[in-house]
């Protein structure tokens, strides 16, 4: 909500500003940690929480006295607009929950992916620049320091010439995962485009990480995207994938991701140089530079949060960490895995079923931890790698 002040008597202290008020929307799943944050920061007076937006507002944590409860976005912004915006809903909701919440007036920190089609993107970017809006979008890797550091270090030649860039991840994820939500694990649905893979949503860092470090993050800086997925979950989005995609400098990504590893194991994204390697663990901000002859150089980098960076962009006209405009080239990744081929399913017997607690199953693709790596290695798609598994 926007609020005047009368300018102070001559004399007299300005009264301190107002908190910017903030509504998130979207409070279960990852939304849930949003309002924690929304919550402390309340109470340490950096904002106030004036309302949530969720159609489940049961089992809440207790909120500040005055903050409203809506069911929807729509019923939120007719009461009126806050500053800021959180969203954290399902990703075909984001266009249409963010359009509404500019159009409003508010600022919004924007989940990954920011959108489910370019076209959607497009359009948003649009709607954010001719409202004047600020629009931060989560990927809260590209809060870290980290992503500079490795990007001077390239630009300081400490790896020789960029031969390459590469971003991999071995996460887990079980039936559980993709029976919470309706739309987990779907392409599509209700003739909506939804593009939750593993690619575009819970290992979409990797690759907005990945386009970050090669500064390749704008719409016209990805020039084509190969893709090569795969399911082994019952699921018609990927969980198992490749994607080469090809950078405007002429250089290549390379992203080989599973959700069905052994186990969780740390995502990363490298320069691969003529004279060396530097490897960002871009959820833990550590950077490790290996040149041959020396001993590793590890480095640990600060974060700032984007909700803090974006009442900072308020206050001080600072620019974001992750504007809306830099995903334009993460959603040319996103439009080719949502548009290309579908994702094949792994047939039986190349993977393994584990009974879990409470009647959940998980899925190990075996092997494909090293599928990954030699994917890297070679800067090969799996199809191409004649795994046995893709044929
Ligand atoms: N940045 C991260 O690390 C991270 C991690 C997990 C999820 N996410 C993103 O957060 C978003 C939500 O994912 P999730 O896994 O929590 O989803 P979810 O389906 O588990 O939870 C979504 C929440 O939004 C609510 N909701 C649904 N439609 C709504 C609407 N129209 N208006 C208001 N609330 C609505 C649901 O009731 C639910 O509470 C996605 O964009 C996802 O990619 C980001």
């Amino acid at each position: 909500m926007s609020t005047t002040t009368s300018p102070a008597p001559a004399g007299t202290a300005a009264p301190p500003a107002a908190p910017p008020s903030v509504a998130v929307v979207g409070v279960n799943g990852h939304g849930r940690s949003h309002l924690e944050r929304a919550l402390a920061a309340d109470a340490a007076g950096r904002l106030r929480l004036a309302a949530v937006a969720d159609p489940r507002l049961e089992d809440l944590p207790d909120l500040p006295a005055g903050t409203r409860r809506h069911h929807d976005l729509g019923d939120l912004l007719r009461d009126g607009a806050p500053d800021v915006v959180v969203l954290s809903t399902p990703i075909h909701t984001h266009a249409a929950l963010a359009t509404a919440a500019v159009r409003a007036g508010a600022d919004v920190l924007l989940e990954k992916p920011p959108t489910a089609t370019a076209a959607e993107f497009t359009e948003l970017n649009a709607t954010v620049e001719a409202a004047g809006r600020l629009c931060q979008v989560g990927f809260q890797s590209l809060g870290s320091t980290a992503v500079q550091h490795v990007r001077q270090r390239v630009a300081d030649g400490r790896v020789g010439e960029v031969t390459g860039y590469s971003a991999a991840g071995c996460w887990v994820r079980t039936r559980a995962y993709y029976q919470r939500a309706r739309w987990a694990g779907h392409r599509h649905l209700d003739g909506r485009v939804v593009a939750d893979g593993a690619l575009t949503n819970p290992l979409a860092h990797a690759v907005a990480s990945a386009l970050a470090v090669a500064g390749a993050q704008r719409a016209e800086d990805v020039t084509g995207v190969e893709t090569d997925l795969f399911h082994v979950h019952d699921i018609e989005a990927d969980d198992t994938s490749t994607a080469r995609v090809h950078l405007a400098g002429g250089h290549e990504l390379l992203v080989a991701v599973t959700l069905c590893a052994a186990e969780r194991g740390e995502p990363f994204v490298a320069v691969e140089g003529t004279s060396g390697r530097i490897t960002l663990y871009y959820t833990l901000d550590t950077v490790v530079e290996e040149v041959p002859g020396r001993p590793p150089l590890v480095t640990r980098h600060g974060r700032t949060d984007l909700l803090t960076d974006l009442l900072a962009a308020r206050a001080h006209g600072t620019p974001l960490l992750s504007p809306l405009a830099d995903s334009g080239g993460f959603t040319r990744v996103l439009e080719a895995v949502v548009t290309g081929p579908a994702p094949r399913p792994v047939a039986e017997g190349f993977f393994e079923r584990l009974e879990l607690p409470g009647g959940d199953e998980g899925r190990r693709l075996t092997g494909v931890e090293e599928a990954v790596a030699t994917a890297l290695r070679e800067r090969s798609t799996f199809s191409e790698l004649g795994l046995p598994w893709t044929r």
